[in-house]
Formats: C-alpha cells, sequence, structure tokens
C-alpha cells in the first residue's frame, strides 16, 4: 500500500473540522452501558446500540471516521445493509479498535500495560479485507503518588510504536491513544507534566521504530484537573495548557491529533474543545473521537425503546453539532437550547 493512500486517508480523517466517533466499547464496557439504561447486554442489543448512533441521517455532516469494535464489524443495520457498508456509503471511513484491553503488572500496583501484539499482523489483514482503513490502540496511564513509573510509560509507548507499524504495514492507518486517566487529585498542572512526558516518549519510540508521522494520529486526553482536585481549572486554563503540551510533544509532521473525552460530559467536552481551539492549535488539525461525550446523552433519552430513537438520534445530532462547531472556535451555550 504506498504511503500516500495512507497519509491521505490520516488527512480525510480530520478535514473539514469533522472527527471521529469511538463507538469501539469493548463487550464488557458496552455491557456497562447498556445495564445504566436497564438492557441486558446481548449481541443483538449491542447491535441496536450501534444501529441508534450509526444510522443517524446526517452523521458524515460531522463524522469523518468511526471505530468499531470486531463485534460490529461483522454485523449489519436493522435492514440488514453492514455496517461497513452503510459508513462506506456516506464517505465515512471505517476504522477498528484492535488492543485486547490492558492488564497489571505484579511489579507495577495500580498501572496497566495493553495487550494485543501477538497474531496483530493476521488480524490487521483480516479487518483490512472486512473494510477498516484506520484503527486505534490504547495505552493508559494513572496519575497517582508516585505513578506513573517512567517503566509504564516506556512499555506503553513500545507496544504503541510496534502496533503502529504493523498497522502501516498492513495499509491501515494508526490511531495511538496514550490516555492519561481524568481520575485522581492532581491539578493540572500535574496533568501538563504526565502527559507531555506520556506523547513525547511515545513519539520517541515511534521515530524508532520508523513509523510514518504524516500518516499517523495522535488521540490523546485534554490537560485537565483530576476528577477528585479540589480546584478544577477552568475551560479557558484547560485550553492553554493542552496547546501548549500539544506544540510541546507532537511533530510537526503529524497531520492530525484528536482527543478523547475521558469522563468529561457531553457539554464540557465541546466547551474545552472549544477553548482549545481558541489558543490556535497547529500546524497539524485538532478535533474530536468521542465515545461517551457523544453518545452518552442520546443513550439516556434512547433508553432502550424503539420509540425513543428519533428524540435519541436527534439529541446525537446536537453533540456533534456542538463539536463541529467546536472545532472552529465557534460552540455557544446557546447551541444546548
Ligand atoms: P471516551 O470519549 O468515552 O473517553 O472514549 C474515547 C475512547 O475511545 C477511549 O478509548
Amino acid at each position: 500500500m504506498p504511503s500516500e493512500t495512507l497519509q491521505s486517508i490520516a488527512q480525510k480523517l480530520v478535514a473539514n473540522y469533522k472527527g471521529l466517533l469511538a463507538a469501539d466499547e469493548s463487550v464488557p464496557t458496552a455491557t456497562k452501558r447498556l445495564e445504566s439504561i436497564g438492557l441486558e447486554s446481548t449481541e443483538e442489543t449491542r447491535r441496536q446500540y450501534r444501529n441508534l448512533f450509526l444510522t443517524t441521517e446526517g452523521i458524515e455532516n460531522y463524522i469523518s471516521g468511526v471505530i468499531l469494535f470486531e463485534e460490529t464489524l461483522g454485523q449489519s443495520d436493522s435492514h440488514g445493509t453492514p455496517f461497513v457498508e452503510l459508513l462506506q456509503q456516506k464517505g465515512i471511513i471505517p476504522g477498528i479498535k484492535v488492543d485486547k484491553g490492558a492488564v497489571e503488572k505484579n511489579d507495577y500496583p495500580g498501572e496497566k500495560f495493553t495487550e494485543g501484539l501477538d497474531g496483530l499482523a493476521k488480524r490487521f489483514q483480516e479487518y483490512y479485507a472486512l473494510g477498516a482503513r484506520f484503527s486505534k490502540w490504547r495505552a493508559i496511564i494513572t496519575i497517582g503518588d508516585s505513578l506513573p513509573t517512567d517503566h509504564c510509560i516506556e512499555e506503553n509507548a513500545k507496544s504503541l510504536a510496534s502496533y503502529a507499524a504493523l498497522a502501516q504495514a498492513a495499509g491501515i492507518v494508526p490511531v495511538i491513544e496514550p490516555e492519561v486517566l481524568i481520575t485522581g487529585d492532581h491539578d493540572i498542572k500535574r496533568s501538563e507534566e504526565v502527559t507531555t512526558q506520556t506523547v513525547k516518549t511515545t513519539f520517541d519510540e515511534l521515530k524508532k521504530n520508523n513509523v510514518d508521522l504524516s500518516a499517523t494520529i495522535l488521540k490523546t486526553s485534554m490537560v485537565i484537573s483530576g476528577d477528585k482536585c479540589p480546584t478544577q481549572a477552568t475551560s479557558e486554563e484547560i485550553g492553554a495548557a493542552t496547546v501548549r503540551f500539544l506544540k510541546n510533544s507532537v511533530p510537526d509532521d503529524v497531520p492530525g491529533v484528536v482527543f478523547l473525552s475521558g469522563g468529561q460530559t457531553g457539554v464540557q467536552a465541546t466547551e474545552n474543545l472549544n477553548a482549545v481551539h481558541k489558543f490556535n492549535p497547529g500546524p497539524w488539525q485538532v478535533s474530536f473521537s468521542y465515545a461517551r461525550a457523544l453518545q452518552g446523552d442520546p443513550l439516556k433519552v434512547w433508553a432502550g425503546q424503539a420509540a425513543n430513537i428519533p428524540a435519541a438520534q436527534t439529541e446525537f445530532i446536537k453533540r456533534m453539532k456542538g463539536v463541529h462547531a467546536a472545532n472552529q472556535g465557534q460552540y455557544t451555550a446557546e447551541m444546548e437550547n
């Protein structure tokens, strides 16, 4: 696969103020989401959950790519059209989450190490054949009293780099996601330090592995106060610190940076994205790759009832319009009405 094609896919993922929908919750996470609205998690209810979002009319005006979970890659909408085909018809690029989740190691209490490299080259071939043109691997970094350890950051960076090299070899754009968790009582300054160290280390490893940065997307946390920090930073502080961190850590040849929402509400993740854009991030395109901040509110409106689907999809459109406006620094509170 020529690298030009990988580059043009990467560029398309972050063009025209559009962003990514992270519809790639693993079965245990999807189960948590469905149970939160009183639905039992089965293959069929998980399909209905995906169907709600992927069949929303006009989604392609805001979303350039959807990250799918393996189960969804083989599923179809309620009229029998495979989800991958449905997305392709709308000009949306199908993506696939490829890591196998994160585990603890005895010597590193409180930290997680992402798995999934075994057999990944072969899986990539299968995902490509099914239509996936980009992928995601998530690493988890925890802030605590003496955390994170350098070892945790480095090991996860190495896995991200190995993954990214395998993705590109298979003709698939890698989205690299080292997520610094929002949980904890750390302040925004500590968040900036850890996020900067994590992302810098990750790019160092990518370079060592000859990963083509011009065909790579960074998915990162915003620089934000820990959820239990007594003094919560304002949106403006979050915007300033996040853009400073990006400028200190992300090489210029990376085409795009997208944020995860990480436990922010839909409105917070929209306000903070808007604040980031007020500080003129660049040279890369900056956008969103949200799961909860786009799907959480519509999920509550849906509540698993067919009669609520139109209202839930209207709520989903509202959230997508918000982040699309935020990408232009034009989100306002009135857009919530
Ligand atoms: P959230 O936006 O809910 O944090 O999910 C994004 C994601 O893909 C985490 O891996």
